[in-house]
C-alpha cells in the first residue's frame, strides 16, 4: 500500500509525469507551527542539479492544500502537493516493449496488469518521494529537539564518492553508495515490540524509498562476526548512556536513549547508456538496451535526505504512539502539543 503508519499516517501519492505528487499526513498534533517555508531546505537536499543528478529539475514549490490555518496545523489531513513541470515523456517510450533490466518496469506491468503509467516510470519515479520528503519534515517537527543527519559514506566502495561518481557517469554505468543516518535526541522507550519493533518499523519506511537493497543498525551485519564480549555496549550512566554504540541505539526493539545509527545500501540506477541485455517484447526475442534520457547516476546523492525523511516518518508514529499509550516513570515526559517547535505556548 501506498500508506505508512499507525497514528502519524502517511499516504503518497503521484506519478512522474502526471499533474503533481505530494502525500497527505494524518493523525498530526493539532496546533503543530508549520509553514511551507519549513520544507524547503530538505526539499533543496533532493532537489537535481549536482554532478551526478538528473538534469530534470523541478521547482518543488509546495502547495498546502489541506490541514493548515494561520500557520497551525488543524489536526486534519494535512495535503501537500508538488506540481510536475519539467516532464519529457517520450523518453520513456521504449522501456514499454524494452523493460529496463533492475527497474520496476516488468514488475509493474505484472502487478497492474499493465494499466500502471509508464511516464518518466510513473509511480516508481524518484519524484515521488518528495511527498515523502514533505512528510519527513513535517514528522521532525513533532520529534522537537532530535537532530537528524545523512552521510554518504561511500560510493561504489570508494570513499571519494564525487570521484566514483564521475567515473561512472563518465562511463555511461551508475553506482551504488552507502549512506548512513544518525538521530540524537531520541528519549528512550520508543518501539512496540514484537512486530512494532523500532527496527522494524523504520525498516519498513527505509525499505519503501526506491533503490534501497539493505538496511542495519549499529553493527549490523558486522555483529555476525563479533564475540558479545565485543558487541555488547557497556552502560557508563544511570540514564542508560553507553560508551559504544553497536546496537545503533536499540535493544529489544526499543530506543534506549542513545544516538540512533542506521546504513542504507542503496542501489545504482537501473537506467544507463551503457548497453544492457533485456528481452524486447516487440521483437519477441533479447535485445540491447541503451538508455538516453535524464537519469541520476547516483540515487543515494539525492535520496539520502529521502531515507532521513522515511526514518523520521517512522519515529514519528513511534513518538505519538508512545504519547498515547500511558506515561511511564524513568522517561522524559512527552513534549506537548500545545507547545509549538520554538517552546512557545498557544491556545
Ligand atoms: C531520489 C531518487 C532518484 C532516483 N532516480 C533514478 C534515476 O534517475 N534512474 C533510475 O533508473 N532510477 C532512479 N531511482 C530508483 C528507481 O526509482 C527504483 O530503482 C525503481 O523504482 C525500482 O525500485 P527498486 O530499485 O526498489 O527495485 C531513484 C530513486 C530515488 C529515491
Amino acid at each position: 500500500m501506498n500508506s505508512f503508519g499507525d497514528v502519524f499516517k502517511v499516504e503518497i501519492f503521484g506519478e512522474s509525469h502526471g499533474p503533481a505528487v505530494g502525500a497527505v499526513i494524518d493523525g498530526m498534533p493539532a496546533g503543530l507551527a508549520l509553514s511551507p517555508e519549513d520544507f524547503e531546505a530538505d526539499l533543496a537536499r533532493r532537489r537535481a542539479g549536482a554532478e551526478g543528478t538528473t538534469p530534470r529539475v523541478e521547482a518543488d514549490v509546495p502547495e498546502i492544500l489541506s490541514g493548515l490555518h494561520e500557520g497551525r496545523a488543524t489536526g486534519t489531513p494535512l495535503c501537500v502537493v508538488f506540481r510536475n513541470a519539467d516532464a519529457r515523456s517520450g523518453d520513456y517510450s521504449l522501456f514499454a516493449a524494452m523493460p529496463r533490466p533492475g527497474h520496476a518496469d516488468l514488475a509493474a506491468r505484472a502487478r497492474y496488469g499493465g494499466f500502471s503509467d509508464p511516464r518518466g516510470s510513473g509511480h516508481f519515479s524518484g519524484r515521488v518521494t518528495a511527498g515523502l520528503v514533505a512528510a519527513g519534515v513535517v514528522a521532525k517537527k513533532i520529534l522537537r529537539g532530535a537532530s537528524f543527519s545523512a552521510a554518504l559514506l561511500e560510493a561504489g566502495g570508494d570513499a571519494d564518492v564525487a570521484a566514483a561518481v564521475k567515473g561512472a557517469s563518465e562511463d555511461g554505468d551508475s553506482v551504488g553508495a552507502l549512506v548512513e543516518l544518525r538521530v540524537r535526541g531520541i528519549r528512550a522507550g520508543l518501539g512496540e515490540p514484537f512486530f512494532g519493533s523500532l527496527e522494524g518499523t523504520a525498516a519498513k519506511a527505509l525499505f519503501a524509498v526506491p533503490g534501497v537493497r539493505g538496511v542495519e543498525f549499529g553493527d549490523g551485519f558486522a555483529a555476525a562476526r563479533m564475540r558479545g564480549s565485543r558487541h555488547n555496549d557497556p552502560i557508563v550512566a544511570p540514564d542508560g548512556t553507553t560508551s559504544r554504540n553497536g546496537a545503533g541505539g536499540v535493544n529489544g526493539g526499543i530506543s534506549n536513549g542513545n544516538e540512533i545509527v542506521v546504513r542504507v545500501a542503496v542501489k545504482p540506477a537501473s537506467t544507463i547508456k551503457k548497453s544492457q541485455a533485456t528481452w524486447d517484447f516487440s521483437a519477441g526475442a533479447m535485445g540491447e538496451l541503451s538508455a538516453e534520457g535524464r537519469h541520476d547516476a547516483c540515487i543515494a546523492l539525492r535520496a539520502a535526505v529521502v531515507l532521513e525523511a522515511a526514518l523520521a516518518v517512522a519515529l514519528a508514529d513511534l513518538e505519538l504512539q508512545a504519547r498515547a499509550r500511558d506515561g511511564r516513570p524513568g522517561f522524559p515526559a512527552p513534549a506537548t502539543e500545545d507547545e509549538d517547535t520554538q517552546g512557545r505556548k498557544h491556545p
